[in-house]
């Protein structure tokens, strides 16, 4: 996995809500820049973009190093420094149903 990799993953799957600042889209989609969920547990974050919540659709369709790419990038991108700072894809594919 390489970082340009997981930008490209980010963009085509997560920048139309989330932005390319990271910021979103206020009233409509959340900020991943300084979210806590992305600054949180590892395992919570890959559920909910594997599983999808209220307006955020399901990622399972995506493969589990693209799931991790795009993960890891918004834990290590804007100003975002999570302890938990990389997502392996053997811990996508430990979470999926
Ligand atoms: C169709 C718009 C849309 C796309 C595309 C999208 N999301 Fe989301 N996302 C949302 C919405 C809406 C929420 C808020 C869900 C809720 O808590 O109700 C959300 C929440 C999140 C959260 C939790 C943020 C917080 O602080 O609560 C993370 C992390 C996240 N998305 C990651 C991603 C990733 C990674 C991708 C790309 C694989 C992605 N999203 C693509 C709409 C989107």
């Amino acid at each position: 996995m390489n970082s340009s990799n997981a930008a490209q993953v980010y963009a085509a799957n997560c920048v139309t809500c989330h932005q390319a600042t990271g910021k979103g889209v206020p009233g409509a989609f959340p900020a991943l820049d300084g979210s806590v969920v992305v600054a949180g547990s590892k395992i919570d974050q890959i559920k909910l973009v594997l599983n999808g919540k209220n307006a955020i659709p399901s990622w399972k369709m995506l493969s589990d190093t693209d799931i991790a790419a795009a993960i890891t990038y918004t834990r290590n991108n804007w100003s975002n420094k999570a302890q938990q700072n990389i997502v392996q894809p053997a811990e996508v594919l430990a979470a999926r149903k």
